[in-house]
């Protein structure tokens, strides 16, 4: 960091964990407090942006910001994603090749089978009148749908599901050796379920992983690294943000019955409901850019090896955007630009999908256990770095 600074130094070290909501509690006071701030608890530091304008203008200015660094915290992770790492040409060429499998036509064709798992595990626990939560069915839940996602049994869940749970820990604890020791199990895993496929190649309009195996970028085929790096990439992305996003709104819906009742009484606003809650809640707290070419964002210059904050967690609470942005508030102007799933041409590959299994959830298990609580003296932990609630001890009238 070449330049002086110039914005307030913050020592928050957001990947600490905390009582819930301790992030945004910090998060929002510092986002009024000054524009800029320039973090000094990593070994690099980095430039946070916090504003709902400076984060947006952040995520569009992708020539010069790039994913050489995907995460401020954690600038040089190690594990290599796809299509994260990619920028430019490069990554649009990638994007185009799996986009098809995301598209809103897709995900529908997703939709009995995630109703039907969806209510398979709720059965499993409706009868016992309490579980917990994030460990007996938000956790497994995306877990199964991506198994199908890539054509493999959802029976695999009971090993796989360990495997990407120590996976993505080591990674937010930046324990690169043990993130590397279980990314090792995951791709045979998926090395094995991939030859199977090349053997018996499915349609590939259809199949993800036969599309993989025959995609090809400038006449080349994807290497096989490539395709096991792609499949990986999308189990880091996909489970743990979904069994996050599953924890804050029913933490939420736990504790206030007028908007649990809304949505009991008219299904109708689900997907709504689903929009504020990501909203309201942004697990992934933010991106991470590395600066490529000297820029400036609203008065901030950012020289080049900068590592940049993008505040998701801040820009969705911005009372600039969304006056009151504490409150759950359905149909609020601006609603469909919040940055949750972030901006430009990184944005999530997976919206739609996460939409679908909230949207989902939501409505059967409301279905089936309507009213329910937090289970008295139950601590409610938020893990640091991409938002979680460590557990959620729910009960209810059996
Ligand atoms: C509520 C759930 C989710 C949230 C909040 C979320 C959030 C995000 C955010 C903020 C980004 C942009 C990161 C950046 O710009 O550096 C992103 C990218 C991505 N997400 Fe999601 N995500 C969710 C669910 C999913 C699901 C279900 C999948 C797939 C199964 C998925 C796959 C991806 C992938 C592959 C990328 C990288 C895209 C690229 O670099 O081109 N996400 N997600």
């Amino acid at each position: 960091m070449a330049q002086p600074l110039q914005c307030p130094v913050s020592h928050n070290d957001y990947s600490r964990a905390s009582e819930i909501y301790g992030h945004y509690a910090l998060l929002d006071a510092e986002r009024e407090r000054d524009r800029f701030h320039f973090n000094d608890t990593t070994e690099h530091g980095f430039w946070m942006l916090t504003r709902y304008e400076d984060v947006l203008a952040g995520f569009q200015n992708s020539t010069a910001l790039t994913t050489d660094v995907r995460t401020a915290l954690f600038p040089k992770s190690g594990i290599p994603l796809l299509p994260q790492d990619l920028n430019g040409e490069e990554h649009q060429k990638f994007r185009k090749i799996i986009n098809r499998f995301f598209a809103p036509a897709a995900v529908k064709r997703m939709a009995p089978l995630a109703h039907s798992r969806c209510i398979e595990l709720i059965e499993e626990i409706r009868d016992h009148g309490h579980c917990n939560f994030v460990a007996e069915f938000a956790i497994r839940y995306p877990t199964d749908l991506f198994l199908a996602l890539l054509g493999l049994p959802v029976s695999d869940g009971e090993f796989f599901l360990p495997w990407s749970e120590n996976m993505l820990n080591c990674m937010l604890q930046g324990d690169v050796d043990g993130a590397n020791l279980w990314q090792a199990k995951i791709l045979d895993y998926f090395d094995r379920a991939v030859e199977e496929r090349r053997t018996n190649p499915l349609d590939p309009a259809e199949d993800l992983v036969t599309r993989l195996l025959q995609a090809e970028i400038d006449g080349v085929p994807l290497s096989k690294d490539d395709i096991l790096t792609t499949c990986l990439s999308i189990m880091l992305a996909g489970l743990d943000t979904t069994r996050s996003a599953l924890g804050y709104i029913f933490a939420h819906l736990a504790q206030h019955d007028e908007d649990r009742q809304m949505l009991i009484d008219d299904p109708g606003l689900t997907a709504s409901a689903v929009e504020e809650f990501v909203r309201l809640y942004p697990l992934v707290i933010q991106a991470g850019r590395e600066v490529k070419e000297s820029t400036e964002v609203h008065g901030l210059d950012l020289a080049p090896d900068d590592v940049v904050w993008l505040g998701i967690g801040s820009a969705n609470r911005d009372p600039r955007m969304y006056p009151e942005p504490e409150k759950f508030v359905l149909g609020r102007p601006g609603l469909n630009q919040h940055l949750a799933f972030g901006a430009g041409p990184h944005r999530c590959l997976g919206m739609h999908l996460a939409r679908l299994e909230l949207a989902v959830v939501l409505e059967e298990w409301h279905k089936r256990i309507p009213h329910y609580r937090i289970k008295s003296g139950a601590p409610l932990v938020e893990r640091g770095s991409q938002l979680t609630l460590e557990n959620l001890e729910l009960e209810w009238e059996v």
